[in-house]
């Protein structure tokens, strides 16, 4: 009863200015110049809301900064509020009760009218309660390319995964890397998803992901793609970078013609002051299949004993909502807003790409909304270990691919 108490006083709290300031950290992994343009679209309107948002950035990307998130949360130390990505990252901290529940504020504001696709805030539910306030869609199945590069090369900007492997000789003989990849694991398990949605198709891909169909792992249409990204590994040889931002910098400066790369990338095209369609073509889909991936990220708020901070954190979720933060934040981040009833006309031609993707409903899941965070990890493993060591055949990794997949949760 206390704590119903509690949230209602703090829902009551939350709508009007602040006595004084709340200090609420909030932690996050957007380090790259385009992620912390956008973030800061946050932390500008949480201090005009009257309160102050003390950084908590990791860098490092996921793969650091969520095991440090959790275990935060886990061992008493929790943060304000924390982005991770929509899907079960956040699952085991709330059942363990340490989540705030933002049921009543979602219902108050009618979230499930804004929220759009739905999925997005279905992914913040369990039991029935709302436990995180979706930010933004970002999508993997993108490659993108650089105009400079090809213009060095000689040869025409490919349309399309089958055009872009044939002009690798051309980008080589002009000394340029072929396919940008850091190497941080997500990058490459990630690259093999997409290219997986591309050349076998969205079906073929949530029969693994959602349903977890060892047979289709090791049928047919895997195959053709373990080996097409067996093939491509010699693509990105000479990239030597770690970041996912540093190799979308080799695409941007044109010492690489392209990177598969979710559609963060374009935060980084836009601080770098370059141009879609002029500068660099994004292609979804890789050119063979237009189609989004909902993936992205969500807030979410630790549970906390003071009901000003409480009152805070309810601020905070309804200002990430709000159509003027939704706008100003995902102009930035390269995203597309949770909700589909904003002025995004300013939006850059990739990104307007998305958006007709988007309203014409041929989208996909991401693999953080079906797979564990431990079974993706040992998936990156896997792939990074493949990518970089060419003498892992296709048809090993397939096996040990399927293996991983029959024991997934
Ligand atoms: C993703 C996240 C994006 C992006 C990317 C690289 O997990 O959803 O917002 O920033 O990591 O850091």
């Amino acid at each position: 009863m206390k704590c119903r108490f509690l949230l209602a006083a703090a829902l009551a709290a939350s709508v009007a200015l602040p006595a004084s300031a709340i200090d609420l950290e909030v932690t996050h992994w957007w380090t790259s110049g385009g992620e912390a343009a956008a973030v800061a679209e946050f932390a500008k309107a949480f201090n005009a809301g009257g309160d102050n948002w003390v950084d908590g950035a990791i860098a490092g990307s996921g793969g650091v900064a969520r095991p440090i998130i959790i275990s935060r949360i886990i061992g008493g130390e929790p943060m304000g509020a924390t982005q991770l990505n929509h899907g079960r990252q956040a699952e085991e901290l709330i059942e363990a009760g340490l989540m705030a529940d933002l049921t009543e504020l979602a219902e108050k504001e009618g979230w499930k009218d804004i929220v759009n696709p739905i999925s997005l805030l279905d992914a913040c539910t369990v039991d029935g309660k709302i436990y995180c306030v979706p930010v933004n869609i970002h999508s993997w199945q993108w490659i993108w390319l650089s105009h400079a590069a090809y213009a060095k090369a000689g040869v025409d900007v490919p349309t399309n995964w089958d055009e872009f492997t044939a002009s690798a000789p051309a980008l080589r003989k002009a000394d340029i890397v072929p396919l940008a990849m850091g190497q941080q694991s997500w990058q490459t398990s990630g690259a093999f998803g997409v290219l997986t949605v591309a050349l076998a198709g969205p079906d073929i891909w949530l029969k693994v992901v959602k349903d977890k169909d060892v047979d289709t792992v090791m049928g047919p249409e895997y195959t053709a793609v373990f080996e097409a990204f067996g093939d491509a590994r010699k693509l990105s040889d000479g990239a030597n970078v770690q970041d996912w931002n540093q190799a979308t910098n080799l695409v941007i400066t044109g010492q690489a013609g392209a990177q598969i790369m979710g559609d963060w990338a374009q935060g980084e095209f836009q601080v770098a002051g370059q141009k879609a369609g002029v500068d660099y073509t994004c292609l979804p889909g890789l050119g063979v299949n237009k189609i989004i991936s909902t993936g992205g990220d969500a807030f979410y708020f630790p549970v906390n004993e003071d009901p000003e901070i409480t009152a805070a954190q309810l601020r905070m979720a309804s200002q990430l909502i709000s159509k003027e933060v939704q706008v100003a934040f995902n102009l930035k981040k390269g995203s597309l807003p949770i909700r589909g009833d904003v002025d995004l006309s300013t939006a850059n031609d990739c990104m307007k790409q998305g958006l007709e993707i988007l309203a014409a409903g041929n989208v996909l899941p991401d693999g953080n909304q079906h797979l564990s965070q431990d079974t993706s990890t040992q998936l990156e493993d896997l792939m990074v270990e493949f990518w970089n060591d060419k003498s892992i055949t296709a048809a090993e990794v397939q096996k040990n691919y399927a293996a991983i997949i029959a024991d997934a949760d």
